[in-house]
């Protein structure tokens, strides 16, 4: 399985979180891993070229912290240019179809926080729609996202075991999908 491993984090504040587990799916495997704000600062994205690397993918997965409930920004802006109308949707836009789009996420708050009953209201998974209706439209299986509670507080003890975690969930054959409203 050819893993891409998009990773979108604006390195101010420094990546704690973010930083290890891109370095342990980088050392434990032959995963592609790229740092998206080290290679386009300017947000200019090389559209070509980030789309060639996603027909070569099975498996793509987008790895961020949670900012403002959403994604840094990059991310966005990487959705706006790279799923293009006749690439990713459209009558004739199938390039990603069938493939397998893995979420990982990191959020500051306690993963408690982010319940129905919890201070933020609502789940991760929910927070997540947006993305999780992209991938119904451009036609890629949604998979269980990958979620790191508790970032800000987060013990070097915890981070490695989570890293571990993080290596051992990407090289899963079988992960299961997100149904429409689960
Ligand atoms: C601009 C900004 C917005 C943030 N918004 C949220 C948020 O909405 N919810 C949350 O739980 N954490 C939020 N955080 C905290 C980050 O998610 C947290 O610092 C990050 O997941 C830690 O990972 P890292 O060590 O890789 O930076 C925010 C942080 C910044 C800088």
């Amino acid at each position: 399985m050819n893993t891409l491993i998009l990773v979108f984090h604006p390195k101010d504040p420094v990546s704690k979180v973010n930083k290890r587990l891109a370095e342990a799916a980088e050392e434990n495997s032959d995963f592609i891993v790229r740092d998206m704000y080290e290679l386009y600062p300017d947000h200019k994205i090389d559209v070509k070229k980030e789309q060639e690397l996603l027909e070569d993918a099975d498996r793509i997965v987008l790895q961020f912290p949670m900012y403002w409930y959403s994604s840094p920004s990059l991310l966005k802006q990487w959705e706006d240019d790279v799923l293009a109308y006749g690439w990713a949707y459209g009558s004739t836009g199938d390039k990603l179809h069938g493939k397998e789009l893995l979420i990982a996420i990191s959020t500051g708050g306690a993963s408690t926080n982010y319940a129905h009953d919890g201070s933020a209201h609502y789940t991760v998974t929910d927070l997540l729609r947006p993305l999780q209706a992209t991938s119904d439209l451009i036609g890629t299986k949604y998979l269980e996202p990958f979620i790191t509670g508790g970032a800000l507080t987060i013990t070097e003890d915890i981070l490695e075991e989570r890293a571990r975690e993080y290596v051992a969930y990407l090289n899963k054959e079988h992960i299961n999908t997100v149904g429409t409203y689960e």
